[in-house]
């Protein structure tokens, strides 16, 4: 299938480049007036509308096409709803106050545990709808609301059947560690965790530690990381809440992200720098909980890559939206908009370890892209933030 009159082919990259760093993170290749080939799901081939070949065609009208989102970040398999927090929060409390009366991830894991996998896949299923709906084509989905072997890795197996049902692209993520169950010692919680390594790799791709002020500590996080070697690479919840040197014990130990730094300066990006993990920043949950944004021109103007996720969960973000992100990228953390597109494009795509088929407009990857309406740019995606722009995503 040929799509032709493409007014602007954005997200154009080189094969074989997997992130964007540092002054790269604000270019793209961009060709006006395009058409694309797609065969067999994967861009087959590009190039000015001068020159498009003959064959079935699809008329772009003239409509943007770029890499659909890639989001790194999600807990979006949860049961029930936390809005009673959501006014606990209107009224004052903060996100470590709610944790504290035993509200937050415990509360979820209360009512999740009452759920069976179908309930939960039901319940889940429409807000990965809603995601690529969106425009988001792949997504990376945490478990952490089990709390118990038993629940977490029944969290694992919904993961695995979302994976299996949507088009997009699914990548599971183990986050036994995210709180500590009610009732249960954090070392003997941890201890069950680094138990339940091996049987969880089976299902997950990676291991994720909420390593900050209240949850687990750097030693925690050592542990967990040191012994999932050779199952699985972590993506760490870090400097959220804390300076916690989540990013530190990440990056020693080769996690491919490390997420959140709404609490991270220059020992960050030192700590960073060189390294192949990917800074993860979640600005939907600075807007929610009305924390500081991370720094993330100082990471670019570093030389380092950064990437935006969703982070879409019950209690710190309640949203999904990728553009909404983009635009908050641009409005609050002032990324170009190009700058916030590699950082919802092919970095996002980098921190799930699918780079290499996902986040650009590359001969031979996947053709999992969003062809927007007539007009529209990069800039307005970000500028006019809430008018609807896309026409179709394609997986
Ligand atoms: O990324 N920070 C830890 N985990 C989630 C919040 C989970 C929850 O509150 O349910 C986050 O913000
Ligand atoms: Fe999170």
């Amino acid at each position: 299938m040929i799509i032709k009159n493409i007014g602007l082919l954005v997200g154009i990259v080189p094969e074989g480049v997997l992130r964007k760093e540092g002054r790269a993170q604000g270019e793209t290749g961009v060709l006006e007036n395009a058409w694309l080939e797609i065969e067999e799901g994967s861009i087959k081939d590009f190039g000015p509308m001068s020159c498009c070949p003959e064959g079935e065609c699809v008329d772009a009208l003239g409509g943007m096409l770029m890499p659909g989102f890639c989001d790194s970040h999600t807990h979006v398999v949860w049961a029930g709803s936390r809005e009673g927090e959501f006014l606990d929060k209107i009224n004052g409390l903060s996100y470590e106050e709610i944790a504290r009366r035993g509200g937050g991830i415990l509360n979820s894991a209360d009512l999740l545990h009452q759920r069976d996998e179908e309930q939960l896949l039901q319940e889940a299923l429409p807000r990965v709808q809603e995601m690529m709906d969106g425009g988001t084509v792949a997504m990376e989905i945490k478990s952490g609301y089990g709390l118990s072997r038993e629940d977490e890795l029944k969290m694992l197996r919904v993961i695995r059947r979302i994976k299996d049902t949507v088009p997009a692209a699914v990548i599971p993520t183990f986050l036994g560690a995210h709180a500590v169950p009610r009732g249960r010692s954090r070392f003997e919680w941890v201890d069950e965790i680094i138990d339940m390594l091996p049987e969880a790799a089976a299902l997950a791709d990676y291991v994720d530690v909420f390593c900050d002020d209240g949850f687990f500590t750097v030693e925690d996080t050592a542990r967990i990381l040191g012994a999932a070697k050779g199952l699985m690479r972590g993506k760490i919840h870090a400097n959220e809440l804390a300076c916690s040197g989540g990013v530190q014990v990440g990056v020693e130990y080769g996690a491919l992200s490390v997420d959140h730094l709404e609490r991270a300066g220059e020992a960050e990006i030192e700590a960073l720098r060189g390294s192949s993990t990917m800074p993860v920043m979640l600005p939907g949950s600075s807007f929610f909980l009305g924390i500081p944004y991370a720094r993330a021109k100082e990471f670019i103007k570093s030389g380092l890559g950064i990437a935006l996720a969703s982070d879409y969960n019950p209690g710190s973000s309640p949203g999904g939206d990728m553009r909404f992100v983009m635009a908050l990228g641009c409005i609050r953390m002032k990324l170009t908009p190009v700058e916030a597109f590699n950082a919802v494009t092919i970095n996002g795509a980098y921190a799930m370890g699918i780079s290499e088929k996902y986040g650009s407009v590359t001969r031979g990857k996947k053709a999992a892209l969003i062809l927007t309406k007539p007009g529209w740019n990069l800039t307005r995606i970000a500028y006019q933030y809430r008018t609807p722009f896309i026409d179709k995503v394609l997986f």
